[in-house]
């Protein structure tokens, strides 16, 4: 076990380049599975997820090689159409192998996914759908058995926005018989380059990034020539709310801002100054954070996943605000790691009040889920009296890569130590 130390009280400055995003990358991994051939893949980051797919990838008859930073896929022997609990448990987004698994075998046995720290997590949209493009699904200790002889184009609406959802049943459609509607379908930039990796493949895919979908099925696919994942947002939101944080200057390299463009204006809303540069972001910080209010909602709203970093700095502002969290029941359990900093909040049901104090104060805390580890980081880069030690760093290095190390190239007092 490691825990990350973090000795508070420096401005960060400098440039940080980012890496690959993990949320598109899982997707456009799982769709290797469509077609056989060498898939050429780019800026793949590397995480702890990322070896979770491969590995459970691996025992299906799925080869992995890398070459120069890039990732070579291909899934021509895939024999195999079971994903473990053991591994499943470890790494929910798994789900996302159901879809292509039925494309190319017409069948997958996958552990349920079950629930994580930050809700329930179901997966009954996915199964709403696949059900009318015609698989037969039972389940049984805790598996999802499903299998389909011909799957079969449909219309569908998704009553609630699901970005894995909208991506397994896209992977889903592409070979279909017919043509598939995805209505209410997730806008997510991660959606969309998945897109663009199916159309690469082959695919004919229209209306990602808008709510309807429209996948018109083909006879075959053939392994991408080349497909670079696009950058990390929510990696690239946590150093612009760094920058803000510790006053600091910094320039993000890399980043799309396209895809940031309520992050950016939350970060306006506080005085932080921003501006294109490049191809990324400079932001600087303002000498005093103003407290205003954010609710989480799916693309182009505020990211879910920048909540608990958005509230880290919110902690230290000049006033109170109030965050919303619309997208999942249970998101704020890094409240009560940031109180034993002495922040300063109470939740009532999806609403956090946080009232800005002048400073938080180094404690030892918990990290419980990804982005809450990125939470308490931030915290200790502004924490007094002593250091903050965020332990559980686990759930860190499933989705960033080499954090501590980016936040020391920036001038950071942070490094990891053994427990
Ligand atoms: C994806 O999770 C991301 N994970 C999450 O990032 C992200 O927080 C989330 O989208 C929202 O943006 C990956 O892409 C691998 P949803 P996903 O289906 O697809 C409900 C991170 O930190 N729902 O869009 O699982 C669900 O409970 C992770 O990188 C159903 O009710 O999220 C939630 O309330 C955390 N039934 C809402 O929809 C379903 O069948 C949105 O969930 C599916 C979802």
């Amino acid at each position: 076990m490691e825990k990350i130390v973090i000795e508070g009280g420096h401005s960060l400055k400098g440039m940080v380049t980012i890496s690959g995003a993990k949320n598109a990358a899982l997707p456009i991994i799982a769709s290797c599975l469509l077609t056989g051939g060498w898939h050429r893949l780019s800026h793949v980051p590397r995480l702890k997820d990322i070896q979770t797919i491969k590995l459970i990838m691996s025992n299906l008859g799925v080869t992995f090689r890398e070459e120069e930073g890039e990732v070579f896929v291909n899934s021509e022997n895939v024999h195999e159409y079971e994903a473990p609990y053991n591994l499943v448990k470890t790494m929910r987004a798994s789900i996302l192998l159901l879809g292509p698994l039925l494309a190319r075998l017409g069948k997958a046995k996958i552990s349920l996914p079950g629930g994580c720290a930050i809700g329930a997590r179901p997966i009954n949209l996915h199964l709403m759908a696949l059900a009318a493009m015609g698989v037969e699904m039972r389940l049984e200790q805790g598996y999802i058995h499903a299998q389909v002889d011909r799957l079969k184009g449909a219309n569908i609406f998704f009553d609630i926005t699901t970005v894995t959802g909208t991506e397994n049943i896209m992977m889903a459609a592409v070979t279909a018989d017919g043509q598939t509607v995805l209505q209410n379908a997730a806008k997510e930039p991660e959606v969309q380059d998945l897109a663009d990796m199916l159309r690469s493949m082959g695919a004919q895919i229209t209306g990602d990034g808008t709510d309807t979908i429209v996948i018109d099925g083909v006879k075959d696919l053939r392994p991408t020539p080349q497909h670079h994942v696009i950058p990390d947002r929510i990696e690239a939101g946590t150093f612009m709310i760094a920058a803000a944080m510790t006053n600091g200057e910094i320039t993000i390299n890399g980043c799309r801002p396209e895809h940031l463009a309520a992050v950016i204006e939350r970060l306006q809303s506080v005085g932080a100054e921003l501006e294109k540069v490049g191809d990324g972001l400079r932001v600087r910080g303002p000498g005093t954070i103003k407290s205003v209010d954010v609710k989480t909602m799916p693309f182009p709203g505020f990211p879910t996943d920048l909540q608990a970093q958005f509230m880290a700095m919110m902690c230290i502002a000049s006033g109170s605000s109030v965050i919303k969290e619309t997208i999942f029941e249970n998101r704020f359990i890094h409240v009560s790691e940031l109180k034993r900093m002495g922040a300063d909040i109470k939740i009532n049901g999806p609403h956090a009040l946080v009232r800005g104090k002048a400073r938080l104060s180094a404690a030892p805390v918990m990290a419980t889920d990804l982005r809450a580890s990125a939470s308490l980081i931030l915290a200790g880069l502004v924490a007094k009296e002593g250091n903050t030690e965020v332990n559980r760093i686990y759930h860190l290095d499933r989705g960033y890569e080499d954090l501590e190390k980016k936040f020391r190239s920036l001038g950071a007092g942070i490094w990891r130590e053994k427990v």
